[in-house]
């Protein structure tokens, strides 16, 4: 009788340990799942629920992983939700913001487009197999022997005298022409493909005339300007010819029509410090009817478009 109790006892203590156990393992492993759960960690770094919202819908697993490894960034949850976001340039974005009080959509554009650096610096070779897609720009180049295959002279029914351009281009430039003659306007070119040499006479012409700012303001440096892809125009409204093309019509003509035919305003206005020059309202550059479109329509410049959409990929 003593012995059936005392082997009740013993079963009774066993099973209570048996379920403290579980009950112990349970909590563990409760604990251990929440320790390691992104919602953890990120709320750990300091990042609020509305923060872990935005990082949880822009970045994958493995990404949030590598960013709590980083301090707490109150600017990563906006940066991330940018549209041109690119995640291999996240230091970058965080270091400028830090560094500038810039909002978040500026500090990606500025970053892609590169302008976030002095201009002139880290310049590396263009990639010309790009063709018409090919970027030209402050931090790329081309080189000084560089001369687009398929030149031709434009003739004088589109274009000042001894004008030259690339094929490509010019065959869109005549279609475009011909839209914009139908609507009532002549829009001919004063500019097209400059060499090496005439552009590093321009450039000097300009620096020696109005000095250094003013130059590069308006101007590219030999090797840095899209006139020697070709691919470039510098239009005028042939009918208003002392008239700043700006004010012109056609120039309202050129903006609501000139993608159709593959062309984009280069350098737009308020968009200065993306570009890096100063408006031009007279330059624009052949990229082909498709991409043109889709930056017409995205509102972006050309350097912003090659990061995210050519580079990127
Ligand atoms: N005016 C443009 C920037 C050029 O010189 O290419
Ligand atoms: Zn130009």
């Amino acid at each position: 009788m003593v012995k059936k109790r005392r082997v009740k006892k013993s079963v009774k203590i066993i099973g209570s340990i048996f379920i403290i156990a579980i009950i112990f393992l349970i909590m563990l492993t409760n604990y251990l799942i929440k320790i390691n759960s992104i919602d953890y960690k990120l709320k750990e770094k300091g990042y609020n629920d509305e923060e872990i919202t935005s990082i949880k819908a822009n970045l994958d697993e493995n990404k949030i992983n590598d960013i709590v490894k980083l301090e707490y960034d109150e600017n990563l949850p906006k940066l991330i939700s940018q549209k041109y976001f690119i995640y291999d340039k996240l230091n970058l974005y965080l270091d400028y913001s830090k560094e500038n009080k810039l909002d978040a959509k500026k500090v990606i554009s500025l970053v892609n487009a590169n302008t976030y650096k002095d201009h002139y610096t880290d310049i590396v070779k263009t990639d010309t197999s790009l063709n018409e897609l090919l970027i030209v720009n402050k931090y790329y180049q081309l080189s000084s022997d560089y001369e687009p295959e398929d030149l031709i002279e434009v003739p004088t029914m589109y274009a000042y005298s001894g004008i030259k351009l690339s094929n490509v281009a010019y065959e869109a430039f005549k279609e475009l022409f011909n839209a914009a003659k139908s609507e009532g306007y002549t829009i001919v070119i004063n500019s097209g493909y400059r060499s090496y040499d005439s552009q590093e006479a321009v450039y000097n012409r300009n620096k020696n005339n109005y000095g250094t700012t003013y130059a590069d303001n308006f101007v590219a440096r030999p090797g840095h300007s899209e006139h020697q892809t070709g691919l470039a125009v510098d239009v005028a409204d042939y009918e208003n010819s002392s008239e700043d093309f700006e004010k012109t019509e056609a120039y309202q003509w050129m903006l609501d029509n000139a993608h159709k035919y593959g062309f984009i305003l280069r350098y737009p206005k308020d968009k200065e410090d993306i570009t890096g020059y100063s408006f031009e309202s007279w330059h624009f550059r052949y990229v082909g009817v498709d991409i043109a479109t889709k930056i017409h329509s995205l509102d972006i410049t050309y350097d912003e478009y090659y990061t995210y959409f050519i580079e990127n990929k």
